[in-house]
C-alpha cells in the first residue's frame, strides 16, 4: 500500500464519556459492525469499579484487560478505523488525557437519563485545548431520559460546544419508536433487539408524508412534525467544516445496547471524521505524507509478568511508514534502535506488525528506553508536542520502609513514573520524593506494583499542596529570586524543571500577585520553552 492511499483510509479515534454511558457496548458493537468480532461479549469492560480500590488482584486484571483492549482495528466501508481504549475510572484520567493526544477525533456518549456529567465536562475540556472534532452519541434511548431539547441546550453549554442533530427521537424509554434521520429523511424504528444489526428503515418523501400517521400514530408525528420544524429553524445546518474545526458538534440518537443508531453512527463516522492530521513539534509541524517516518509514544504498559521486567510503549505514527526491524532514532536518547515484534493488540490477541502508516498505533517492547512523550525519527531533531503533565490533585510523600531496598524503591518509583501511572517530583535538600497524581487509587497501585515489581516497601505520607505550577516569565532574575524565596515548596519534575507546589489557593493567587513577571502553568504543555 502507497502512504497517500494509507492516509486517505485512516481514521484513528477514542471514544469517551462517563463511566456507565455506555462506552464499553458502544465499542463492541462497532467491531462487531466492523467484523472485528463475531459475538457481543467478547470486549471487556476496562472500568474499575469503585469497590476494586482495596482489591489489587481485581486492579491487576483490569490493566491486563487495559493492555489487550488498548488499541483495536477493524475495516468498516473501506476505511480501516483505529479505535484507542481509555480507561472509564476518574483516577485514571491522566492516561485518557494522553491517550486523546494520539487521536484525530473523539466520540462523545452521552446517558440520555444522567445528561452531561463530571468527567465528560473535564475530557471534553482537554478536546477542546487541542480542537478534537466531536460527534455526540446520546445513549439508552430505551429509558426514561431527558427531553433532547434540554439535553441539546445543557451540552451546548456545559461542553461549550455548538450542537447539530442529525436523526431525532421519536418518543424516549416506554414511548421511544425510532429516529428520524433528518438528512435521509426517513424513519429508523427501534425494536428492543440485542442481536439483530440492522434497524427497519421507512423511506418518507418529506417530514409531511402521510405514511408518518401509519407508521407512528397520530399524535407521535404531529409531534414530531412540531419538533423537526423547530430543529431546522433553530440548528444551523450540519457543516463538516465547522465539525473539523471542533467548532460544531453532531449529535445521534440511540440505544447501543440494542444496536439502535449505532449503524447510522458509524457511517457519518467513517465519512466525516478526519483522516490522520499533521502534528505540531517544537521545530516544525509534520504533515502525515512525508516520506520519512515519525511517530511518539503517549502510554506506557508494564508487563503483567513481575518476573518481566520488559514494558510496552504504545507508538502513534504520525508520519511516513514505520517498518519492523529497520533503525529508527530516539531522539531524547540520541540513539538508533529497531524493533522486531512491534505489536498490534486485539481482544486479547497480539500479532506482529510488518509496518504501519500514520495514525496506527504500535506496541513497542521496551526495557526501559522509553517515556511518555517520546519520539522516534528517521533522524531529524524533533520532539512532539502536546503530550502534556497535568497539575496532580493529590501530593504524598514517598516514605521508604524498607532502606536496604533503597535502590529498587528508587528504579521503581522512577519506572512507575515514566510509565505515567504517577508524577514524581523531588524536592531538595533530602531528595524528598513527592507523588502528585489525580486520584487515589493510583497510590495503591503504586504500592502494590513496588512491592510485587520491584521488592521494595514504602509509606505515603499526607501533603497539604493544593497544585503544582510549572513557572514561566521574561524575567529571569524574578523567577530565580522566587525560586530562592519559595525553596521550601518548590520541587523539580521528571524534566528537571521547576515546579512551584503551591499550598492553596489563597497563597497561589497571593504569589501570583506579588510576582506578576511570572507565569503559573497548571500544565507542562510549554515545557520545552521553560526558561530555567
Ligand atoms: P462504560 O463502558 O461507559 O462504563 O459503560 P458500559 O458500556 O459498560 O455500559 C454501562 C451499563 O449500561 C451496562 O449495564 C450496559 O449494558 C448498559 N447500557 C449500555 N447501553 C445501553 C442502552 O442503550 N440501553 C440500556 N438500557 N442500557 C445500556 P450494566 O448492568 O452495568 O452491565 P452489564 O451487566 O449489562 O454488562
Amino acid at each position: 500500500m502507497n502512504l497517500k492511499e494509507a492516509i486517505s483510509n485512516r481514521k484513528t479515534f477514542a471514544i469517551i464519556s462517563h463511566p456507565d454511558a455506555g462506552k464499553t457496548t458502544l465499542t463492541e458493537k462497532f467491531l462487531l459492525y466492523g467484523g472485528a468480532i463475531q459475538t457481543a461479549g467478547a470486549v471487556k469492560s476496562n472500568k474499575i469499579k469503585k469497590t476494586a480500590t482495596s482489591d489489587f488482584m481485581e486492579i491487576e486484571r483490569q490493566r491486563g484487560i487495559s493492555v489487550a483492549t488498548s488499541v483495536m482495528g477493524f475495516e468498516y466501508n473501506g476505511m480501516q478505523v483505529n479505535i484507542l481504549d481509555t480507561p472509564g475510572h476518574k483516577d485514571f484520567a491522566e492516561d485518557t488525557y494522553r491517550t486523546l493526544t494520539a487521536v484525530d477525533s473523539v466520540i462523545l456518549v452521552i446517558d440520555c437519563v444522567k445528561g452531561v456529567e463530571a468527567q465528560t465536562e473535564r475530557l471534553m475540556e482537554v478536546c477542546r485545548m487541542r480542537n478534537t472534532p466531536v460527534i455526540i452519541f446520546v445513549n439508552k434511548m430505551d429509558r426514561e431520559g431527558k427531553e433532547p431539547f434540554d439535553l441539546l441546550d445543557e451540552l451546548e453549554e456545559k461542553l461549550n460546544i455548538k450542537t447539530r442533530p442529525l436523526s431525532w427521537p421519536i418518543g424516549i424509554g416506554a414511548t421511544f419508536q425510532g429516529v428520524y434521520n433528518l438528512y435521509e429523511k426517513d424513519i429508523r424504528l427501534f425494536s428492543a433487539n440485542k442481536t439483530k444489526l440492522e434497524s427497519d428503515v421507512v423511506t418518507l418523501d418529506s417530514i409531511d408524508d402521510d405514511k408518518l400517521e401509519k407508521i407512528i400514530g397520530n399524535e407521535p408525528a404531529a409531534q414530531l412534525r412540531e419538533e423537526i420544524e423547530m430543529v431546522e429553524g433553530v440548528y444551523d445546518p450540519f457543516s463538516k467544516e465547522a465539525y473539523a474545526a471542533a467548532e460544531l458538534a453532531p449529535v445521534f440518537f440511540g440505544s447501543a445496547l440494542n444496536n439502535f443508531g449505532v449503524m447510522e453512527l458509524l457511517d457519518t463516522f467513517t465519512d466525516i471524521a478526519p483522516t490522520p492530521l499533521p502534528r505540531k513539534t517544537d521545530v516544525r509541524e509534520v504533515a502525515p505524507a512525508e516520506n520519512k517516518f515519525t511517530g511518539f509514544v503517549f502510554k506506557i504498559h508494564a508487563n503483567l509478568d513481575p518476573k518481566h521486567r520488559d514494558r510496552i510503549a504504545f507508538l502513534r505514527v504520525c508520519s511516513g511508514k514505520f517498518e519492523r526491524n529497520k533503525f529508527f532514532h530516539h531522539v531524547r536518547l540520541d540513539k538508533n534502535l529497531k524493533f522486531s515484534n512491534p505489536s498490534t493488540f486485539m481482544a486479547s490477541e497480539k500479532s506482529t506488525v510488518e509496518e504501519a502508516f500514520p495514525g496506527d498505533v504500535i506496541g513497542l517492547y521496551d526495557t526501559g528506553n522509553f517515556k511518555i512523550g517520546d519520539t522516534l525519527t528517521e533522524g531529524e531533531t524533533l520532539n512532539f508536542k502536546g503530550i502534556p503533565s497535568f497539575s496532580p490533585e493529590i501530593f504524598r510523600e514517598v516514605e521508604n520502609r524498607d532502606p536496604m531496598k533503597t535502590k529498587q524503591l528508587e528504579k521503581g518509583i522512577r519506572q512507575l513514573t515514566d510509565e505515567g501511572v504517577a508524577q514524581l517530583f523531588i524536592q531538595d535538600p533530602g531528595n524528598k520524593k513527592v507523588i502528585g497524581t489525580v486520584g487515589e487509587l493510583q497510590f495503591d497501585v503504586i504500592k502494590y506494583r513496588l512491592e510485587h515489581e520491584y521488592g521494595a516497601k514504602c509509606d505515603f505520607r499526607h501533603l497539604n499542596y493544593y497544585k503544582a505550577c510549572w513557572l514561566t516569565s521574561d524575567n529571569k532574575d524574578k523567577l530565580n529570586e522566587f525560586i530562592r524565596i519559595k525553596q521550601n515548596q518548590m520541587a523539580l519534575d521528571k524534566d528537571g524543571n521547576h515546579v512551584f507546589l503551591a499550598p492553596s489557593a489563597w497563597i497561589l493567587q497571593l504569589e501570583q500577585q506579588n510576582f506578576p513577571e511570572i507565569t503559573f502553568h497548571f500544565t507542562s504543555e510549554f515545557k520545552r520553552e521553560i526558561l530555567v
